[in-house]
Protein backbone atom coordinates (compact mmCIF):
# COMPACT_ATOMS: atom_id res chain seq x y z
CA UNK A 1 0.00 0.00 0.00
CA UNK A 2 1.26 3.35 -0.90
CA UNK A 3 1.18 6.13 1.88
CA UNK A 4 1.65 9.40 0.26
CA UNK A 5 1.24 11.35 3.56
CA UNK A 6 4.35 12.62 5.44
CA UNK A 7 3.15 14.50 8.47
CA UNK A 8 0.79 13.85 11.28
CA UNK A 9 -0.61 17.02 10.32
CA UNK A 10 -1.68 15.84 7.06
CA UNK A 11 -2.80 12.50 8.09
CA UNK A 12 -5.10 14.56 10.91
CA UNK A 13 -7.06 16.02 7.94
CA UNK A 14 -7.20 13.05 6.46
CA UNK A 15 -8.26 10.95 9.01
CA UNK A 16 -12.23 9.72 9.79
CA UNK A 17 -11.31 9.22 13.47
CA UNK A 18 -12.15 11.93 16.06
CA UNK A 19 -9.16 14.18 16.71
CA UNK A 20 -8.71 12.72 20.38
CA UNK A 21 -8.74 8.85 18.84
CA UNK A 22 -6.26 9.97 16.29
CA UNK A 23 -4.04 11.73 19.16
CA UNK A 24 -4.03 8.28 21.28
CA UNK A 25 -2.85 5.87 18.33
CA UNK A 26 -0.15 8.53 17.28
CA UNK A 27 1.15 8.39 20.61
CA UNK A 28 0.62 4.55 21.10
CA UNK A 29 2.29 4.16 18.06
CA UNK A 30 5.20 7.09 18.79
CA UNK A 31 5.64 6.28 22.37
CA UNK A 32 5.39 10.01 22.93
CA UNK A 33 2.50 12.18 24.79
CA UNK A 34 -0.41 14.17 23.28
CA UNK A 35 1.46 17.79 24.07
CA UNK A 36 4.68 16.38 21.98
CA UNK A 37 2.23 15.65 19.05
CA UNK A 38 0.94 19.02 18.80
CA UNK A 39 4.10 20.33 19.30
CA UNK A 40 5.31 18.00 16.38
CA UNK A 41 2.54 17.82 14.70
CA UNK A 42 5.07 18.56 11.06
CA UNK A 43 7.92 16.41 11.98
CA UNK A 44 8.02 13.63 9.28
CA UNK A 45 6.61 10.26 10.38
CA UNK A 46 8.61 7.23 9.51
CA UNK A 47 7.04 4.60 7.20
CA UNK A 48 6.94 1.87 9.54
CA UNK A 49 5.11 4.11 11.78
CA UNK A 50 2.68 5.43 9.40
CA UNK A 51 2.18 1.35 8.38
CA UNK A 52 1.33 1.03 12.28
CA UNK A 53 -0.97 3.73 12.45
CA UNK A 54 -2.83 2.68 9.55
CA UNK A 55 -3.16 -0.79 10.14
CA UNK A 56 -4.80 0.55 13.76
CA UNK A 57 -6.65 2.69 12.68
CA UNK A 58 -8.30 0.48 10.01
CA UNK A 59 -9.23 -1.76 13.00
CA UNK A 60 -10.78 1.10 14.94
CA UNK A 61 -12.78 1.68 11.75
CA UNK A 62 -14.00 -2.19 11.65
CA UNK A 63 -14.87 -1.24 15.65
CA UNK A 64 -12.18 -2.72 17.70
CA UNK A 65 -12.53 -0.61 20.86
CA UNK A 66 -10.13 1.65 21.34
CA UNK A 67 -8.61 -0.10 24.75
CA UNK A 68 -7.70 -3.45 23.25
CA UNK A 69 -5.54 -1.12 20.15
CA UNK A 70 -3.83 0.64 23.33
CA UNK A 71 -3.73 -2.32 25.13
CA UNK A 72 -4.77 -0.51 28.35
CA UNK A 73 -7.53 1.73 30.27
CA UNK A 74 -7.04 3.84 33.30
CA UNK A 75 -9.07 3.13 36.11
CA UNK A 76 -8.48 4.84 39.98
CA UNK A 77 -5.73 6.79 38.59
CA UNK A 78 -4.19 3.46 37.53
CA UNK A 79 -3.15 2.17 33.58
CA UNK A 80 -4.67 -1.32 33.57
CA UNK A 81 -3.85 -3.54 30.80
CA UNK A 82 -6.44 -5.15 28.81
CA UNK A 83 -7.21 -7.15 25.62
CA UNK A 84 -9.64 -9.33 23.89
CA UNK A 85 -11.52 -11.76 26.60
CA UNK A 86 -11.67 -9.24 29.28
CA UNK A 87 -14.07 -6.39 30.15
CA UNK A 88 -12.69 -2.64 29.64
CA UNK A 89 -12.87 -1.26 32.97
CA UNK A 90 -15.62 1.31 32.94
CA UNK A 91 -15.48 5.03 34.92
CA UNK A 92 -18.61 3.44 36.55
CA UNK A 93 -16.95 1.20 38.99
CA UNK A 94 -15.06 4.38 40.16
CA UNK A 95 -18.34 4.77 42.29
CA UNK A 96 -18.25 1.15 43.91
CA UNK A 97 -14.72 1.16 44.82
CA UNK A 98 -14.63 4.91 46.02
CA UNK A 99 -17.75 4.35 48.18
CA UNK A 100 -16.38 1.31 49.78
CA UNK A 101 -13.01 2.67 50.45
CA UNK A 102 -14.34 5.71 51.69
CA UNK A 103 -17.58 4.00 53.52
CA UNK A 104 -17.14 0.82 53.91
CA UNK A 105 -13.34 -0.49 54.73
CA UNK A 106 -13.11 2.14 57.67
CA UNK A 107 -15.02 -0.05 59.74
CA UNK A 108 -12.46 -2.58 60.21
CA UNK A 109 -9.10 -2.84 61.17
CA UNK A 110 -7.57 -5.50 58.76
CA UNK A 111 -10.09 -6.19 56.32
CA UNK A 112 -11.31 -9.29 54.40
CA UNK A 113 -12.34 -8.47 50.61
CA UNK A 114 -13.75 -10.51 48.24
CA UNK A 115 -14.14 -9.07 44.57
CA UNK A 116 -16.48 -11.92 42.47
CA UNK A 117 -16.02 -11.59 38.75
CA UNK A 118 -13.16 -9.93 39.04
CA UNK A 119 -12.27 -9.44 35.18
CA UNK A 120 -9.07 -6.94 34.65
CA UNK A 121 -8.39 -7.41 38.36
CA UNK A 122 -9.96 -3.40 38.36
CA UNK A 123 -11.93 -3.04 41.92
CA UNK A 124 -9.58 -5.78 43.67
CA UNK A 125 -6.50 -4.06 42.91
CA UNK A 126 -7.12 -0.91 43.37
CA UNK A 127 -9.27 -1.84 46.71
CA UNK A 128 -5.62 -3.36 47.89
CA UNK A 129 -3.49 -0.76 46.69
CA UNK A 130 -5.68 1.72 48.75
CA UNK A 131 -6.20 -0.58 51.52
CA UNK A 132 -2.86 -2.18 52.14
CA UNK A 133 -4.05 -3.73 55.77
CA UNK A 134 -6.53 -5.62 54.33
CA UNK A 135 -6.22 -9.12 52.78
CA UNK A 136 -8.00 -9.58 48.97
CA UNK A 137 -9.47 -12.50 47.43
CA UNK A 138 -11.05 -12.46 43.46
CA UNK A 139 -12.64 -14.88 41.51
CA UNK A 140 -13.74 -15.05 37.91
CA UNK A 141 -15.15 -17.95 36.28
CA UNK A 142 -13.38 -16.96 32.99
CA UNK A 143 -9.51 -18.09 32.74
CA UNK A 144 -8.60 -15.49 29.97
CA UNK A 145 -10.00 -12.79 32.73
CA UNK A 146 -8.11 -14.21 35.85
CA UNK A 147 -4.72 -14.16 33.35
CA UNK A 148 -5.23 -10.50 33.05
CA UNK A 149 -6.20 -9.65 36.50
CA UNK A 150 -3.02 -11.91 37.86
CA UNK A 151 -1.12 -9.88 35.18
CA UNK A 152 -2.69 -6.16 36.40
CA UNK A 153 -1.68 -7.35 40.14
CA UNK A 154 1.71 -8.50 39.14
CA UNK A 155 2.95 -4.89 37.76
CA UNK A 156 0.39 -3.01 39.88
CA UNK A 157 0.76 -4.33 43.49
CA UNK A 158 3.25 -7.09 43.77
CA UNK A 159 0.54 -9.43 43.30
CA UNK A 160 -0.17 -9.96 47.09
CA UNK A 161 -3.92 -10.52 45.80
CA UNK A 162 -5.55 -14.15 46.10
CA UNK A 163 -7.21 -15.35 42.22
CA UNK A 164 -9.79 -18.47 41.88
CA UNK A 165 -11.17 -19.71 39.45
CA UNK A 166 -15.26 -20.88 39.67
CA UNK A 167 -18.78 -19.64 39.16
CA UNK A 168 -19.56 -16.91 42.14
CA UNK A 169 -18.79 -18.74 45.41
CA UNK A 170 -18.13 -21.66 44.22
CA UNK A 171 -14.47 -20.95 43.41
CA UNK A 172 -14.74 -20.71 47.36
CA UNK A 173 -13.90 -23.30 50.44
CA UNK A 174 -17.56 -23.58 52.50
CA UNK A 175 -15.12 -22.21 55.44
CA UNK A 176 -14.10 -18.87 53.87
CA UNK A 177 -15.53 -15.25 55.58
CA UNK A 178 -15.55 -12.06 54.49
CA UNK A 179 -15.94 -8.48 55.86
CA UNK A 180 -16.60 -7.34 52.89
CA UNK A 181 -17.88 -8.94 49.24
CA UNK A 182 -18.15 -6.36 46.49
CA UNK A 183 -19.07 -7.24 42.53
CA UNK A 184 -19.40 -5.75 39.44
CA UNK A 185 -21.30 -8.84 37.77
CA UNK A 186 -22.68 -8.95 33.94
CA UNK A 187 -26.22 -6.97 34.23
CA UNK A 188 -27.42 -6.29 31.23
CA UNK A 189 -30.41 -8.10 29.62
CA UNK A 190 -30.12 -10.45 27.19
CA UNK A 191 -32.55 -8.25 25.10
CA UNK A 192 -30.84 -5.12 25.44
CA UNK A 193 -30.09 -3.75 22.46
CA UNK A 194 -27.13 -1.59 23.57
CA UNK A 195 -24.93 -5.21 23.22
CA UNK A 196 -25.01 -4.93 19.80
CA UNK A 197 -23.40 -1.69 20.11
CA UNK A 198 -20.06 0.18 20.05
CA UNK A 199 -17.38 -1.48 21.94
CA UNK A 200 -19.67 -4.22 23.59
CA UNK A 201 -19.74 -5.83 20.65
CA UNK A 202 -15.81 -6.67 21.12
CA UNK A 203 -16.35 -7.45 24.60
CA UNK A 204 -17.09 -11.11 25.86
CA UNK A 205 -20.99 -11.56 26.33
CA UNK A 206 -20.26 -13.41 30.11
CA UNK A 207 -18.92 -10.07 31.07
CA UNK A 208 -21.63 -8.10 30.17
CA UNK A 209 -25.17 -10.02 30.53
CA UNK A 210 -26.40 -13.29 32.35
CA UNK A 211 -28.33 -14.34 29.09
CA UNK A 212 -31.58 -13.70 30.70
CA UNK A 213 -32.99 -10.20 32.42
CA UNK A 214 -29.78 -8.48 33.75
CA UNK A 215 -30.53 -10.06 37.45
CA UNK A 216 -29.53 -13.31 37.53
CA UNK A 217 -26.41 -12.91 38.82
CA UNK A 218 -27.04 -9.73 41.24
CA UNK A 219 -29.40 -12.19 43.02
CA UNK A 220 -26.96 -15.51 42.99
CA UNK A 221 -24.16 -13.32 44.76
CA UNK A 222 -26.81 -11.58 46.67
CA UNK A 223 -28.25 -14.88 47.94
CA UNK A 224 -25.47 -16.20 48.09
CA UNK A 225 -23.56 -13.46 50.73
CA UNK A 226 -24.63 -14.30 54.02
CA UNK A 227 -23.00 -17.32 53.88
CA UNK A 228 -19.43 -15.87 53.50
CA UNK A 229 -19.84 -12.55 55.47
CA UNK A 230 -19.15 -12.07 58.97
CA UNK A 231 -21.50 -10.77 61.58
CA UNK A 232 -21.51 -6.78 60.36
CA UNK A 233 -19.69 -7.73 57.09
CA UNK A 234 -21.12 -5.34 54.30
CA UNK A 235 -22.19 -6.31 50.64
CA UNK A 236 -21.80 -3.82 47.48
CA UNK A 237 -22.88 -4.10 44.25
CA UNK A 238 -22.74 -2.50 41.05
CA UNK A 239 -25.94 -2.75 38.98
CA UNK A 240 -27.91 -1.09 35.92
CA UNK A 241 -29.70 2.36 36.26
CA UNK A 242 -33.27 0.93 36.46
CA UNK A 243 -32.19 -2.42 38.80
CA UNK A 244 -31.62 -0.77 42.22
CA UNK A 245 -34.87 -1.08 43.34
CA UNK A 246 -34.34 -4.65 42.64
CA UNK A 247 -31.39 -5.20 44.23
CA UNK A 248 -32.32 -3.31 47.09
CA UNK A 249 -35.77 -5.53 47.55
CA UNK A 250 -33.18 -8.79 46.76
CA UNK A 251 -31.29 -7.55 49.53
CA UNK A 252 -33.47 -7.40 52.18
CA UNK A 253 -35.15 -10.43 51.39
CA UNK A 254 -31.98 -11.99 52.32
CA UNK A 255 -31.82 -10.16 55.36
CA UNK A 256 -29.11 -7.05 54.88
CA UNK A 257 -29.93 -4.13 56.70
CA UNK A 258 -29.21 -0.36 56.04
CA UNK A 259 -30.15 -1.03 52.21
CA UNK A 260 -29.18 1.51 50.05
CA UNK A 261 -28.11 3.03 46.82
CA UNK A 262 -25.23 5.36 45.73
CA UNK A 263 -25.72 8.02 42.53
CA UNK A 264 -23.00 8.82 40.15
CA UNK A 265 -22.28 12.26 39.22
CA UNK A 266 -25.03 12.01 36.71
CA UNK A 267 -27.49 11.05 39.48
CA UNK A 268 -28.18 7.64 38.33
CA UNK A 269 -27.84 4.84 40.93
CA UNK A 270 -24.98 2.86 40.15
CA UNK A 271 -24.50 0.98 43.41
CA UNK A 272 -26.48 -0.94 45.97
CA UNK A 273 -25.40 -2.62 49.35
CA UNK A 274 -26.18 -3.35 52.55
CA UNK A 275 -24.46 -4.84 55.99
CA UNK A 276 -25.54 -8.07 57.70
CA UNK A 277 -26.10 -8.84 61.10
CA UNK A 278 -26.06 -12.69 62.02
C1 LIG B 1 -19.05 -6.78 34.24
S1 LIG B 1 -17.58 -7.79 34.28
C2 LIG B 1 -16.71 -6.94 35.57
C3 LIG B 1 -15.23 -7.12 35.53
C4 LIG B 1 -14.49 -6.24 36.52
N1 LIG B 1 -14.87 -6.51 37.88
C5 LIG B 1 -14.72 -4.80 36.18
O1 LIG B 1 -15.43 -4.11 36.96
O2 LIG B 1 -14.21 -4.32 35.15
C6 LIG B 1 -18.18 -9.25 35.02
C7 LIG B 1 -17.15 -10.34 35.26
O3 LIG B 1 -17.84 -11.46 35.83
C8 LIG B 1 -17.32 -12.63 35.28
N2 LIG B 1 -18.33 -13.70 35.39
C9 LIG B 1 -19.35 -13.99 34.54
N3 LIG B 1 -20.04 -15.05 35.00
C10 LIG B 1 -19.45 -15.43 36.16
C11 LIG B 1 -19.70 -16.46 37.09
N4 LIG B 1 -20.71 -17.32 36.92
N5 LIG B 1 -18.89 -16.57 38.16
C12 LIG B 1 -17.84 -15.70 38.34
N6 LIG B 1 -17.56 -14.70 37.49
C13 LIG B 1 -18.35 -14.56 36.40
C14 LIG B 1 -16.96 -12.28 33.86
O4 LIG B 1 -16.00 -13.19 33.34
C15 LIG B 1 -16.45 -10.86 34.02
O5 LIG B 1 -15.06 -10.82 34.19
Amino acid sequence: MTLPLQTIQQAQRQSPLPLLEQHMLWGHVLGVSRAWLIAHDRDPIAAADWQHYHDLQARRLEGTPMAYLLGWREFMGHRFEVGPGVLIPRPETEVLVTHVLQNVLPRFQHPRILDLGTGSGIVAISLALECPQATVVATDVCPTALSWAKKNARTLCGGNIDFLQGSWYDALSAQDTFDVIVSNPPYIAAADVHLAQGDLRAEPTQALTDGQDGLQFLQAIIAGAPQFLRSEGALWVEHGWNQHQAVRELMLKEGFSEVRSIHDLASIPRISGGTINL
